[in-house]
């Protein structure tokens, strides 16, 4: 899996960085080719010589070495992943801000490859918010994050903050690897977030969709190399880097929005929350306080995922999302037949930590060759990866 793949190794100010040496060498026994960079920091904890020999290349860590200058924009385009392991509190904070004043972060402002973090600190600095909000602002860039442990710490203390273990790491970069090509020309189609439907120039009927789950479902995809475009309601999240986004507000631009798209589409899936009902005529001006009641005039949208549904081919895969609140499996499975989607991602409102507006969500996947698979409550971004890996098998039943 990693044979001829070519990663930077970053390694920080981290009492954690002696586990690079391990890490160095599991990635090399594996046939990457590796090259180490170290912040000034990270001399104080591990020699360059024992990298160099291990990764049989020039461990780099100035700007500028022997009279030369360390190209750092064709370090961060030589390479097919950057890990930074560990990444200390410090690096973390300076990345999430753009700051540059070592030659690691040069190569990681400059990096076009995935960038693959393992962060290592104390309980008390990880759950800091500010350590918090940097973590998320990196992972909002598209950086991944390998998770810390929880065990003993170089305070003495025990808690969370441990980084992850070689093997660990290891594993997760050759699943990363695994999974890195396996949509690969593949070209996706994603709604995602509200619709907002005017009923004045000031007005508008609405509702609580964010949007997460739909913009880790096109991170999801775009790691795995497809082409995305995600066709996003009026959502304040950040979208990564890298994504074709066409912005949208109502439920009829949304339409009009997949319509062009969704003939040269292989997948598509339709994660928005879309409203069913619009104002037959919106007024154009503001409508001015009157009587004790405003009825309010409305008329059906156009159902995207039904329309899609009716023109797919036999090529193309379609995939809805249903939001119950009773009867959920029963709903879920008329709407899959009802839309002719290929497959229905479920998610009740009744599960703890479902549904709009939550970092986590739980879902069940019910397909149209009788499948049906139950998740547990996860990160939308693993979620994400559930139903991508249901789409693959789905694809290839
Ligand atoms: N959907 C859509 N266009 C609409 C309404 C819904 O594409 N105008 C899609 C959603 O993106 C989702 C699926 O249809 O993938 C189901 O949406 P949901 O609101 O749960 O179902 P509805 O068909 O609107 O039925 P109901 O609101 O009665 O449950």
């Amino acid at each position: 899996m990693l044979k001829g793949k070519k990663i930077i190794l970053g390694i920080t100010g981290s009492i954690a960085a002696y586990k690079a040496v391990l890490m160095v060498r599991l990635l090399v026994k594996a046939g990457a080719d590796v090259k180490v960079i170290m912040t000034p920091a990270a001399e104080g904890f591990i020699t360059p010589l024992s990298l160099s020999t291990l990764s049989k290349n020039e461990v780099l860590s100035q700007l500028s070495q022997n009279d030369s200058w360390a190209n750092h924009v064709m370090l961060g385009r030589w390479a097919d992943l950057m890990l930074i392991a560990p990444v200390s509190c410090n690096t973390l904070a300076k990345m999430a801000h753009g700051a540059c004043d070592n030659l690691l972060l040069a190569v990681y402002l400059s990096a076009v490859c995935p960038v693959v973090l393992a962060p290592a600190m104390d309980e008390d600095m990880w759950k800091h918010p500010a350590t918090q909000d940097n973590i998320r602002r990196l992972q909002s860039f598209g950086n991944q994050l390998i998770p810390v442990n929880n065990g003993e710490l170089a305070s003495g203390l025990s808690g969370e903050g441990r980084m992850a273990e070689p093997e660990e790491i290891f594993q997760f970069i050759s699943s990363f690897f695994k999974t890195s090509n396996e949509l690969a020309g593949k070209r996706v189609l994603i709604t995602a977030g509200p619709t907002y439907e005017m009923m004045d120039p000031v007005r508008f009927i609405g509702n609580f969709s964010s949007g997460k789950m739909g913009i880790a479902l096109a991170k999801e995809c775009s790691s795995r190399g497809a082409d995305v475009t995600l066709v996003l309601g009026p959502s304040h999240e950040t979208v990564p880097e890298g994504l074709t986004v066409q912005k949208v507000r109502s439920a009829a631009e949304m339409y009009e929005a997949c319509k062009k798209v969704f003939d040269d589409t292989d997948i598509a899936i339709m994660c928005a929350a879309v409203a069913d009902y619009t104002p037959a005529e919106p007024a154009k001006e503001k409508i001015k306080k009157s009587g004790e009641t405003l009825v309010l005039n409305l008329k059906k949208t156009t159902d995207i995922l039904k329309e899609l549904g009716a023109i797919k081919t036999a090529n193309q895969t379609l995939v809805g999302f249903a939001l119950e609140t009773n009867n959920e499996k029963a709903f879920a499975q008329k709407k899959l037949e009802a839309k002719n989607a290929d497959m229905i991602v479920l998610n009740s409102l009744n599960d703890a930590g479902a549904g709009f507006g939550h970092d986590t969500n739980k879902i069940s996947i019910f397909d149209k060759k009788g499948g049906e698979v139950n998740f547990d409550t996860k990160s939308k971004t693993a979620v994400a990866a559930d139903i991508i890996n249901s789409i693959i098998s789905y694809i290839h039943a």
